[in-house]
C-alpha cells in the first residue's frame, strides 16, 4: 500500500485595528502601508483545511464547504499551491535525496468554514492561512510562520496575519520581490487575555464592492490615501505596538477607532465613492462614542473601541469585564427582532494557525 500523505490545519479570522487598504503590487499583493490585527478565537470563526498528495491524482483539486471550486490558471489559489510545492522542493527534497518527491504529486484540498460564508465576515483571511498551514504540515516544511506568511499573503493580503495568534503586524516591506513583506507576532494572546472582541452582524448581505477592487480604485483616485500612507500609518503602527506591549487600552481604543474612521474616509474619498457602513453601523458608532464619553466624563477611561472592515458589521474590542454591559446595550438599542440587526458573537484572541492532525 502506498503511504498516506495527508495533513489538516485550521486558522482563525483576524480583524485589523490598523487597516490594510491599497496595493503597490497587485500580483505579489504588496501593500501600500503596514497593518496590525488581532486574531480571533479558534473555536468561533475558523477555516479547517485538509490536504492530500497522491501520485495517482491527475490534477490539483479544491472543495470549499463540500463544493468543487475551480483552481483557475494564474489565480491566487494556484499561486499559493505552486509556491508551497516550490518551497517543499527547495527546503526538503533538494536537501535530502531520500525524501519523497511530494512536490511532483497533485494535491486534493478540502476546506470548511465553521461560520456561514454568507455572514458577511471575511473568510479569505482564515481560508488562505489554513490552506498554507495544511500544505506546510503535509510537506513537513522546516520554516517558520513568517516565511509561510509570504505565501498566504499572495492568496489574500490579510491572510498573512492569520498564521499567528494574538496581536500581529504585517510589515509592508520595501523590496520589489516582496521577500520582506511578511507578518510578525507583536504579542501572543496570553499577553493580554482580557482583550475580547464582540462581532455585531448588522447585515449578512454580500457586500457591493469587494476589498480587492475597492482598494485598487482608492489607490488610483484618492488623494487622502497618499496622506494616510505617508503621514499617518507609520506613526500609528509604532503607537499601537507600544499600546499593546503596555496593555494600554485607552491608546489601543483611540487608535483603533481613528484608523477605522480614516479607512472609511479614504473609501469615501474614492472616485466613485465607496460606502461600506450603513445607518445601523453609524448608530453603533454613536452608541460606543457615548458610552466612552460618559465613562470619561466621570473620570473613567475608554471602555470600548469599534472597528469596521469593508462591510457594515461592527467589531467591538473591549476588556472582558465590560463585555456583558456592551452586549446588553447593543441588544437593547438594536433589537434583533427589528430586523436591522442579526447577531452578536463574543470572541477573543487565540493561537493562530495550528496543526490538527496528520
Ligand atoms: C478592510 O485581504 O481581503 O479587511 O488582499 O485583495 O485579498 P486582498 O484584500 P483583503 O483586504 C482586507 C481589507 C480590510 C482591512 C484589513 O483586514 O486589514
Amino acid at each position: 500500500m502506498s503511504p498516506n500523505y495527508q495533513a489538516t490545519a485550521s486558522a482563525p479570522v483576524n480583524i485589523a485595528v490598523i487597516k490594510y487598504w491599497g496595493k503597490r503590487d497587485t500580483k505579489l499583493i504588496l501593500p501600500t502601508n503596514s497593518s496590525l490585527s488581532v486574531t480571533l478565537d479558534q473555536d468561533h470563526l475558523r477555516s479547517t483545511t485538509t490536504s492530500r498528495a497522491d501520485p495517482k491524482f491527475t490534477q490539483d483539486r479544491l472543495w470549499l464547504n463540500g463544493k468543487v471550486d475551480e483552481i483557475k490558471p494564474d489565480s491566487r489559489l494556484e499561486t499559493c499551491i505552486t509556491e508551497m510545492k516550490r518551497l517543499r522542493k527547495k527546503t526538503v527534497e533538494d536537501k535530502d535525496p531520500k525524501a519523497p518527491k511530494l512536490s511532483t504529486y497533485h494535491v486534493h484540498i478540502a476546506s470548511y468554514n465553521n461560520f456561514p460564508t454568507a455572514a458577511g465576515l471575511a473568510s479569505s483571511a482564515s481560508g488562505f492561512a489554513a490552506l498554507v498551514a495544511s500544505l506546510s504540515h503535509l510537506y513537513e516544511l522546516p520554516v517558520d510562520a513568517s516565511t509561510l506568511s509570504l505565501i498566504s499573503r499572495q492568496g489574500s493580503g490579510s491572510a498573512c496575519r492569520s498564521l499567528f495568534g494574538g496581536f500581529v503586524a504585517w510589515q509592508m516591506g520595501t523590496k520589489s520581490d516582496g521577500s520582506d513583506s511578511l507578518a510578525i507576532q507583536v504579542a501572543p494572546e496570553s499577553h493580554w487575555p482580557e482583550m475580547h472582541a464582540l462581532i455585531c452582524v448588522v447585515s449578512d448581505d454580500k457586500k457591493g464592492t469587494s476589498s480587492t477592487s475597492g482598494m485598487q480604485r482608492t489607490v488610483e483616485t484618492s488623494p487622502l490615501l497618499q496622506h494616510r500612507i505617508k503621514n499617518v500609518v507609520p506613526e500609528r503602527m509604532e503607537k499601537m505596538t507600544r499600546a499593546i506591549k503596555d496593555k494600554d487600552f485607552d491608546s489601543f481604543a483611540k487608535i483603533t477607532m481613528a484608523d477605522s474612521n480614516q479607512f472609511h474616509a479614504v473609501a469615501l474619498d474614492t472616485e466613485p465613492p465607496i460606502f461600506y457602513m450603513n445607518d445601523v453601523s453609524r448608530a453603533i458608532i454613536a452608541l460606543i462614542v457615548e458610552y466612552n464619553r460618559l465613562s470619561r466624563e466621570n473620570g473613567g477611561r475608554y471602555k470600548a473601541a469599534y472597528t469596521y472592515d469593508a462591510g457594515p458589521n461592527a467589531v467591538v474590542y473591549a476588556p472582558e469585564a465590560n463585555m456583558k454591559e456592551i452586549a446588553s446595550l447593543i441588544i437593547a438599542y438594536f433589537p434583533q427582532k427589528a430586523g436591522d440587526f442579526k447577531d452578536v458573537l463574543g470572541l477573543f484572541g487565540a493561537e493562530g494557525a495550528k496543526d490538527i492532525n496528520k
